[in-house]
C-alpha cells in the first residue's frame, strides 16, 4: 500500500475488558465495529471467535486502508465501509448484530501519522478532517468565523474556560496570510492564556485542539443518534459497548441508557406514568469500566477512557 504506513502505531483500550464485557451469541454472529481505526479490537475479535463476521466501520478512508491490511487474513469474515457511523446504522437493515462497538474519538495515527493537524506538537497544515470531502476544515474556522463562533466552539467542545481570550488572539492575530499550522495556532494559545495555565498539567492548547476537531467533524452530534439506533438493531440479548474519553461523550451515553432501561419517556413533572414505555435495555455497567493502572502506565492516552455496555432484552429465540 504506497505512501500509507502499515506500522500500527494505536493500542487499543480497554481491549481485555471488551472482550470479557461483549461475547457474542449465538451462531455465525455480527458484529459492528464503529470506530474500526487500525483494527485492534476487531482483530482481537475476529481471532478470538472463529464463526463471526465483523463490518468495520471508518470515515477516514486512510486508516480504514491500515485495517483492511492488518485483517486481509480473515477473508470475507471481514466487511470494511467507508462511512460515517450514525449514517451507517440510520441506513442498515442487515442481520442484527449480537455485538455493537463504538471506540469514540480518534486514533493515535491521526496524532502522530494522518499530517492533518491534530497535533499542536507539529509543523502541520490545520485540518483536522476525518471525511477528505467535507467542505469545513479547522482551517476555515480559525480563520473565517466570528471571534464569538470561534469561542463558543472552544468553550462548548473543549470545555475551555480561557476561549474567550483564545478566540480574541486567534482573530487578532490571523491576518492575510491566516493561521495556517497546528503548532502556530499553539503557539498563539500559549501566550493567549496566563502563565500559571501556560505550565499546568495540559498543554494549554489541548482543549482548543479537542474543540476543533469535534466541531470539524461533527463528532458529539453523531453518538446519541447512532447509540440509540444500535440498540434498536440488536439481537435481543445483544451488547453494545461504549468507550468514551471525555464527559461530553459519556454524558449523554449514560442518560441514553439509563432512559432505555427505565423505558418511560413521559416527561419528568407527569405525577404518573401515560407513555407505556418498556425498557429495551438492561445496564451491565452500573459504574463504567476504567483502565487499570497497569494500561495507563503502558498506554496513557487510555487515562480517561470509560466503558459502558448494555445488554438488549428479549428472548433470543423468539
Ligand atoms: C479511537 S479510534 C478506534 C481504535 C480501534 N478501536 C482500535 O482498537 O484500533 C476511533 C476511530 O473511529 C473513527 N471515527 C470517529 N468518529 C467516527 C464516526 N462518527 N463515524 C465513523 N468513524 C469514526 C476515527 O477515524 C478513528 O479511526
Amino acid at each position: 500500500m504506497e505512501g500509507i504506513n502499515m506500522e500500527y502505531v494505536h493500542q487499543s483500550v480497554l481491549a481485555h475488558e471488551v472482550l470479557a464485557q461483549l461475547v457474542p451469541q449465538g451462531s455465525h454472529p455480527i458484529m459492528i465495529d464503529c470506530t474500526l481505526g487500525e483494527g485492534g479490537h476487531s482483530y482481537s475479535f475476529l481471532s478470538t471467535y472463529p464463526d463471526l463476521r465483523v463490518i468495520g466501520l471508518d470515515r477516514d478512508p486512510n486508516i480504514l486502508e491500515k485495517a483492511k491490511f492488518r485483517l486481509r487474513s480473515f477473508g470475507d469474515r471481514f466487511i470494511p465501509v467507508n462511512t460515517w457511523f450514525d449514517e451507517f446504522l440510520a441506513d442498515y437493515e442487515g442481520e442484527a448484530p449480537a455485538i455493537v462497538l463504538f471506540d469514540l474519538g480518534i486514533s493515535v495515527y491521526h496524532y502522530e501519522e494522518s499530517h492533518r493537524g491534530f497535533s499542536f506538537n507539529r509543523d502541520e497544515a490545520l485540518d483536522m478532517r476525518l471525511d477528505p470531502s467535507a467542505e469545513i476544515s479547522a482551517l476555515e474556522i480559525v480563520n473565517s468565523y466570528t471571534e464569538k463562533e470561534i469561542a463558543d466552539i472552544i468553550y462548548q467542545y473543549g470545555e475551555e474556560r480561557y476561549s474567550r481570550r483564545i478566540a480574541s488572539v486567534i482573530c487578532r492575530e490571523r491576518n492575510d496570510r491566516g493561521i495556517t499550522q497546528s503548532n502556530e495556532l499553539a503557539e498563539l494559545i500559549r501566550r493567549a492564556v496566563p502563565p500559571s495555565y501556560r505550565y499546568g498539567r495540559i498543554h494549554p492548547a489541548t482543549r482548543t485542539f479537542q474543540a476543533l476537531r469535534i466541531a470539524v467533524n461533527h463528532e458529539l452530534e453523531r453518538i446519541v443518534p447512532a447509540v440509540e439506533r444500535a440498540i434498536e438493531i440488536l439481537r435481543p440479548q445483544g451488547r453494545v459497548g461504549v468507550i468514551s474519553f471525555h464527559s461530553l461523550e459519556d454524558r449523554p451515553v449514560k442518560y441514553l441508557f439509563r432512559r432505555k432501561a427505565d423505558g418511560c419517556v413521559c416527561p419528568p413533572e407527569a405525577l404518573r406514568c401515560t407513555c407505556d414505555g418498556k425498557p429495551e435495555i438492561k445496564i451491565i455497567t452500573k459504574k463504567p469500566i476504567i483502565p487499570s493502572e497497569e494500561e495507563c502506565m503502558s498506554n496513557p492516552p487510555s487515562r480517561s477512557a470509560k466503558l459502558r455496555v448494555a445488554e438488549k432484552l428479549g428472548d433470543a429465540h423468539e
